[in-house]
């Protein structure tokens, strides 16, 4: 289906035309003036040097060939030359009913699907997730969602953090705890233990304890980074230890994202692609890009038209150790042979932006990627307690995923349970649910590259912008539509009828926008636009709400209009919150 503004154009482009006027002026937007009209058209004004004439004139005689229009309900031409719009009823509530019987609200697919990787979430191995990594899996998830609905094949992979230092320093406090482990016995060649020697929260508490130990201790930070090279080169005990880390780690992962309700196509890490790096390498020299800068492998990213210095790319250490770097830009040359995508697209904190304009330069120039690849750098801006500080822990820590999660849904179901009573079970569920829509919808509203502040109070309030409030909307739909159910009424039989009242075409008015919305959305990789979108159809539907007596409707016709706009209701809102990642409770 055509977007309600491109119906809305061509009508008034064809009265443009046929008042004898270019037709290309006769563009509509929406209004600047809502207590006036719905849209509106300001044309006449632009035609004035052109036609030498009043715009107000222009106006009029466009208004004159608009009368009977079966698309306009009233054309006024006001001066100094606008025409404002309101629509005919009739043709609105056909235009929904063509989202209504149409898949996926009449959004086609696109000419040419692209095959589009998704790299988020970047959690490190053994590392706690805390909640910078929150936002990323957030934002990646719903671009994904985003993506795929909009008929794109996406493929989300993980990036897991799985061979840097981190790994070498963990091996290495294991070592100083228990050097008997058979991992760190040269000599032995037999199987290794199936059962790993640490638990998730053992290993969560090597990982600081090692970190802090080498800050201070050089010889020790010597021995991680020898743990480390040995690991790389494929030491058998090290590398049997490392699996045991890997495991143990991304079984807790993924128990942590699946209540995120976040999912991954491809686990893939960056120990992955470490067989790949020599010929990367060799090829980057054999090209003539890389070359040795005080004993570093580098390639030279600058460019002419370049404002800021932009480093060099570095390969290799003087070691011959791998980098951040290396392991992407090796990423980047597998995902190239094996996937071979159109569009690659990182979202990672927006402090990563030079490493990444870095990475994506040496890419195109070693040709790792051609031209028709697009490669996307999303980065997002900071989380921030309320006092405007990267977000902490009451004692000033790194505020860790779990804990932040849980304590919001205890918020939650603070609420939950204040308001009516409810088994505790089904209180915790709801909190759940709930406290999710609130994390997502108070990070996703806003516009990702910027920094926000995370505010418990406000996020889990059920009254403002808030993923809570779409939510009571939405289950107060579902009430409204499930007691007319019991009642007899078979709601998905219901049709359409034109709006009589202004509240019920003011919420029509708002459902009409999804195609508009949904190509913004996805083409400017943008869920805040999907917020915006079923935050103005909440307000709209409560407005309606608050103003009308559904079921209590005598006019049988006139209820079954309401019940169909209702269905229409929920099913955008529960597709707009499925593309944003989160899901409503059947109360609350
Ligand atoms: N693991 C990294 C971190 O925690 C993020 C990874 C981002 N993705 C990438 N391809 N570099 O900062």
């Amino acid at each position: 289906m055509k977007k309600i503004l491109d119906v809305i154009s061509e009508e008034m482009k064809g009265a443009f035309q046929r008042a004898g006027y270019d037709r290309e002026l006769g563009k509509v937007t929406p209004s600047n003036r809502p207590d006036l009209c719905e849209y509106q058209c300001n044309g006449a004004m632009a035609g004035v040097k052109r036609y030498k004439k009043a715009p107000i004139m222009i106006a009029q005689e466009v208004a004159g060939e608009l009368e009977g229009s079966q698309v306009f309900g009233s054309v006024s031409a006001v001066p100094p030359g606008f025409l404002n719009l309101k629509l005919s009823s009739a043709f609105l509530a056909d235009y929904l009913d063509g989202m209504v019987k149409n898949p996926k609200f009449g959004l086609e697919a696109p000419e040419k699907a692209k095959k589009i990787l998704i790299d988020y979430g970047g959690p490190n191995v053994a590392k706690p997730l805390h909640v910078g990594h929150l936002r990323s899996a957030i934002i990646g998830e719903s671009i994904k969602r985003i993506a795929r609905y909009a008929g794109h094949e996406v493929i989300g992979d993980i990036h897991l953090g799985d061979w840097g230092l981190q790994m070498g320093l963990i091996i290495t406090e294991l070592k100083e705890r228990e050097p008997d482990l058979v991992y760190f016995d040269d000599s032995f060649t037999g199987d290794y233990p199936k059962e790993a020697p640490f638990t998730i929260s053992e290993l969560e508490e090597i990982y600081p304890a090692a970190s802090a130990r080498s800050k201070e201790d050089g010889a020790y930070k010597e021995k991680a980074m020898e743990a480390t090279y040995k690991l790389q080169n494929g030491v058998r005990g090290y590398r049997a230890l490392w699996e045991h880390i890997i495991c143990v780690s991304v079984a807790d992962l993924k128990k942590n994202y699946e209540k995120l309700n976040v999912e991954f196509d491809l686990w893939k890490g960056e120990s992955d692609v470490h067989d790949l790096i020599p010929q990367m390498v060799e090829e980057m020299k054999a090209g003539g890009y890389a070359y040795l800068s005080e004993g570093a492998l580098v390639v030279d990213v600058k460019e002419e038209t370049d404002t800021k210095e932009i480093p060099p790319c570095m390969i290799l250490k003087s070691d011959g150790a791998s980098l951040y770097n290396t392991t992407d830009l090796a990423t980047i040359k597998e995902r190239m042979e094996k996937i071979g995508p159109d569009e690659i697209i990182y979202v990672v904190d927006k402090r990563q932006e030079l490493y990444f304009e870095q990475v994506f330069r040496c890419a195109r120039k070693t040709g790792l990627v051609g031209t028709e690849t697009v490669l996307k750098f999303l980065g997002f801006g900071t989380m921030n307690g309320k006092d405007g500080k990267p977000f902490k822990t009451r004692e000033g820590g790194v505020m860790r995923l779990e804990s932040l999660l849980a304590e919001i849904d205890e918020v939650m179901y603070g609420k939950i349970v204040q308001n009516r009573s409810v088994p505790e079970e089904e209180a915790k569920e709801t909190a759940q649910v709930v406290a999710l829509s609130a994390v997502k919808y108070g990070d996703l509203s806003n516009q990702a590259s910027k920094d926000y502040i995370f505010d418990i109070d406000r996020f889990t309030s059920s009254e403002g912008d808030t993923g809570p409030y779409i939510l009571y909307t939405l289950v107060r739909i579902k009430s409204i539509l499930s007691k007319y159910a019991e009642a007899g009424g078979e709601a998905a039989a219901a049709a359409l009828r034109p709006a009589e009242g202004g509240p019920e075409k003011g919420l029509m008015l708002e459902l009409a926008g999804f195609l508009g919305m949904m190509e913004n959305a996805c083409e400017e990789t943008a869920p805040h636009k999907i917020c915006a979108y079923i935050y103005d159809i909440a307000n709209a539907f409560n407005h309606f709400y608050h103003e009308t007596k559904i079921l209590a409707e005598e006019d049988a016709a006139k209820k079954e209009g309401w019940i169909a706009l209702l269905m229409l209701t929920k099913n955008i809102l529960e597709t707009c919150i499925d593309l944003l990642g989160f899901s409503a409770p059947e109360r609350m």
